[in-house]
């Protein structure tokens, strides 16, 4: 497709410039940033960055050299941040593209992986800037394959598989938000198995590391060109506020996004703060297990609350559930009142009707704020 081409396409077609997401809360603390010691006063539960802090070694490091980082212009590509990745996942450098968060790259490599009327099969539900993106700005057709409800949006390769016959694209997100579950590696390369040899398969592998062992699909991307996995370091990592993501592929299609990829899309802190991180597996290994022990109690007393109908089982930081009376909408205005911001799921599918809530898993003593915001919101 020719870029020229398509940016014309795009301005012409794009009815709504952005996708809907979480972060009211950052009008509560001041978008200005005059007074950032509000942010103690607010639980930003409508976004899922990292209830802890990032590695001790990262932020350490960061904060020895933070004046020097802060004017130096970073190594242009992240090659030293690249190198570290290949010896952490197993896989080639030439495997690997790095970019300013998993969003920037979802903006280069689209518009060169479909054209405008592919057929691209999105998750329903799933994160909303999939939609936006194949939909308002690229123009593709998108099927949106439901998952059931009644299994608590448990993605199934066969069924999946049925409805990608004649699509160019799959796009997963997995574990997937905003259900909080998904497919391990088994189930992800039956997937593939099941797949026509023309359909090429996006796995947005943000949460993946809150779910237990043996999930990524990284360890298929040498045997399967048509697999593309796409990592955040936002998250996992507690690095949201720096931008850092690659994606992972076969060499040849990374080849071909490479001139893509701007200089220095990677600052300076960044790079450093994620080479510490990535060496501090026990660190984030406790985080996972820590956050699992806290999602199991959150659960639990989230389902205790009268007005909560179901909470889905979720491997990751966040929680599904479903709300009756008042409604999602206003149950997340009352909790906002109180400083808790939640996220009212309407926008991730057309199947929720003001009856869907997701929050993030927090330390301990939030979750109990948020548990308090939400009982008094409900009664
Ligand atoms: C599923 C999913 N993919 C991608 C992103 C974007 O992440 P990044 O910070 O890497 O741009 C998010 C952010 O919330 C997300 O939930």
């Amino acid at each position: 497709m020719e870029p020229g081409g398509l940016w014309c396409e795009t301005r012409d077609m794009v009815q709504q410039t952005h996708a809907v997401h979480g972060g009211d809360f950052f009008k509560a603390i001041g978008e200005e940033f005059e007074d950032l010691g509000r942010s103690a006063s607010v639980v930003s539960a409508d976004v899922l960055d990292a209830w802890y802090d990032p590695s001790p070694n990262a932020v350490g490091k960061v904060a020895q050299w933070l004046p020097w980082l802060m004017r130096t212009s970073p190594p242009t590509h992240g090659e030293g941040l690249r190198r570290v990745l290949a010896r952490t996942r197993g896989l080639p450098e030439e495997a690997l593209l790095l970019g300013s968060g998993t969003s920037s790259l979802m903006y280069a490599a689209f518009p060169r992986l479909v054209r405008a009327d592919d057929l691209v099969v999105l998750l329903d539900p799933m994160y909303g800037e999939y939609a936006h993106l194949f939909e308002n700005v690229l123009g593709c057709r998108v099927r949106r394959h439901r998952l059931p409800s009644e299994e608590g949006f448990r993605p199934h390769p066969e069924r999946i598989a049925e409805d990608c016959r004649d699509a160019a694209l799959l796009v997963l997100v997995n574990p997937n938000s905003p259900t909080g579950n998904g497919m391990d590696t088994e189930a992800l390369a039956e997937l593939l198995r099941r797949l026509s040899p023309r359909c090429r398969v996006w796995v947005d592998e943000t949460y993946v590391d809150f779910a237990p062992d043996g999930w990524s699909g990284e360890p298929l991307v040498p045997h399967d060109p048509r697999l593309i996995v796409c990592k955040s370091m936002s998250k996992f990592y507690a690095l949201s506020g720096l931008r850092i993501g690659y994606l992972a592929a076969d060499p040849d299609w990374i080849r071909a996004l490479e001139p893509m990829s701007p200089p220095w899309s990677v600052g300076l802190i960044a790079q450093v703060a994620a080479v510490e991180a990535l060496k501090d597996r026990a660190y984030y290994r406790a985080m996972r297990d820590r956050t699992a022990e806290l999602r199991a109690d959150l659960a639990a007393s989230l389902s205790t609350l009268p007005g909560v109908r179901k909470v889905y089982p979720s491997v990751t930081n966040f929680l599904l559930f479903r709300v009756g009376e008042p409604g999602a909408a206003e149950v997340a205005r009352r909790c906002s009142e109180r400083g808790v911001f939640l996220r009212n799921c309407d926008s991730l599918s057309p199947r929720f009707r003001d009856d869907h809530l997701r929050t993030a898993v927090k330390d301990a003593e939030t979750n109990l704020r948020i548990l308090d915001a939400l009982a008094a919101a409900l009664a």
